[in-house]
């Protein structure tokens, strides 16, 4: 069997990477984590540093702005996968030179994790921020290197525990308000099985240069069926009232940052539809439950069950 891939994560210790983090080094990839020296000495960072190394993660200190340090780290490893967060997506233009100058990566997945943002209809500020995205994308094209990106679509753990409804921290027991018609799809994945499909693509010549979507089918539920399954699972029927489109977008208006990005990847997923809008081609995509149909995702239904 060919030798596991070399992994270096850029972004490791944020909130998606370290689950990436710790599905490379389990799956039994030589894995790197480039972190920041002042992130090891931070209480609450140093803690997940240190779990990096009880997992016998090699640690290379370094710095998105440092392109010595990121063409030296790069030059150990066969792939990189980014997962920087918001404030840097534009910045990942650093990590694309670097791998450049190194010439030895066989695998770029930049910071993407959300929607297939070549195919979205959201308004700002969601628009902008996809946008940025997509730029990455043409960028990592431009200069020909080898890419996976993953369309994660919405983390569980920022989506499910409140039913989407703002301001909540547990689903709600009485009334729910849903967004548009309700009978749109969005998908909901638990981070830790978007870490393992992630790690499962990086070896895989199917997801060569395609967009590796996360979608399994019992993750994808218009809010109607989300609503549904919860309510099966506590035995009782919400009052549901329904915000119109016209609505929404005025909320979205009025909203402050960052709860306004927060309505309008809504807006986006569980109105206009753009998680499940249009058909994965093989020209261009490939979806991960089918790819890695061993891989035992948790269910939207397994999840929920935690808050009954
Ligand atoms: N689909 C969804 O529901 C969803 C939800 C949230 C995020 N996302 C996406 O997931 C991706 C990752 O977002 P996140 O929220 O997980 O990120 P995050 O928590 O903000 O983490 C950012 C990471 O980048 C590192 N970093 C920042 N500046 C750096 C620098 N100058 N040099 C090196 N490393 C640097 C941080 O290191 P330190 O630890 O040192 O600060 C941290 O490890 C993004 O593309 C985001 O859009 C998707």
């Amino acid at each position: 069997m060919a030798e596991k891939s070399k992994i270096l994560i850029i972004g490791g210790t944020g909130y998606i990477g370290k689950f990436i983090v710790e599905a490379s080094a389990k799956a039994g990839h030589p894995t790197f984590a480039l972190v920041r020296e002042s992130t090891v000495s931070d209480p609450l960072k140093g803690k997940v540093v240190e779990n990096f190394k009880n997992l016998g993660v090699t640690l290379l200190y370094g710095d998105l702005y440092n392109h010595e340090s990121l063409v030296l780290a790069i030059k150990q490893v066969d792939v990189v996968i980014s997962t920087v967060g918001f404030m840097q997506i534009a910045d990942q233009v650093k990590i694309i030179a670097a791998i450049k100058e190194a010439g030895n990566i066989k695998r770029f997945f930049p910071s993407e994790f959300g929607n297939d943002v070549d195919r979205v209809q959201a308004v700002e500020p969601a628009k902008s921020a996809f946008a940025m995205k997509a730029q990455i994308r043409r960028a990592v094209e431009a200069e020909g290197l080898p890419y996976t990106y993953v369309t994660a679509n919405y983390f569980a753990a920022y989506f499910l525990p409140n039913l989407l409804q703002p301001g909540a921290t547990t689903p709600p027991r009485d009334k729910v308000v849903i967004l548009g018609d309700g009978n749109v799809k969005g998908v909901f994945n638990k981070e830790e099985d978007i870490a393992t499909y992630t790690i499962r693509a990086v070896d895989d010549p199917r997801t060569l240069n395609k967009i590796l979507y996360i979608k399994p089918p019992k993750n994808t539920v218009s809010f109607h069926e989300l609503v549904a399954i919860w309510e099966k699972l506590i035995g009782k029927t919400l009052e549901k009232s329904y915000i119109p489109e016209e609505k929404i977008l005025k909320d979205i208006q009025e909203a402050p940052i960052p709860l306004n990005v927060v309505l309008a990847i809504n807006h986006s997923v569980m109105v206009k539809g753009d998680h499940t809008y249009f058909e994965i081609e093989p020209s261009f995509g490939v979806e991960a439950s089918e790819l890695y149909p061993d891989v035992k995702y948790t269910t939207v239904e397994e999840y929920l069950r935690q808050y009954v």
